[in-house]
């Protein structure tokens, strides 16, 4: 699956998206070594804090499957201007499973542009920091 076909399913999702409150819909798209792609959609709730963000329930989806050791590129895709980097509550999720993971963030326009894990949460506390 090429960069551009995993951020146009990160932008589907954008159809699932409950977003009554901010009306910004975001998409997800994880894509793992074995082909397997899971998706989320950022849902939010009355308590603001109890939202969800689509990035976080594509891994959530991922990790109950029982994929969590081979995740390769993930897209997160947004309607604004800029491009949709991942919310540090996020990377921080993201950063327990796939340090090295590759990030493509999309912006309204279908732009996009990639960096890794690593470089948005530089330093990151991980499960070999308990050790
Ligand atoms: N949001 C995401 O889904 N992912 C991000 O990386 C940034 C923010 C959602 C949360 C909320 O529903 C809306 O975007 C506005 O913050």
């Amino acid at each position: 699956m090429t960069d551009r076909e995993l951020v146009e399913r990160a932008f589907s999702m954008h159809r699932f998206s409950y977003v009554p409150y901010s009306k910004f819909p975001v998409g997800a798209a994880l894509l793992c070594r074995d082909g397997t792609v899971f998706t989320g959609c950022n849902v939010e709730n009355a308590a603001f804090g109890s939202t969800v963000c689509a990035e976080r329930t594509a891994l959530l989806k991922a990790v109950s499957e029982g994929h969590r050791e081979d995740w390769e590129v993930l897209a997160i895709a947004g309607r604004g201007r800029d491009y949709c980097w991942p919310c540090g509550s996020c990377r921080q999720m993201l950063y327990e499973f796939a340090p090295r993971l590759r990030v493509l963030a999309a912006r309204g326009d279908g732009e996009f542009c990639a960096a890794s894990l690593e470089e948005l949460l530089p330093h990151g506390f991980g499960p070999g920091a308990l050790a």
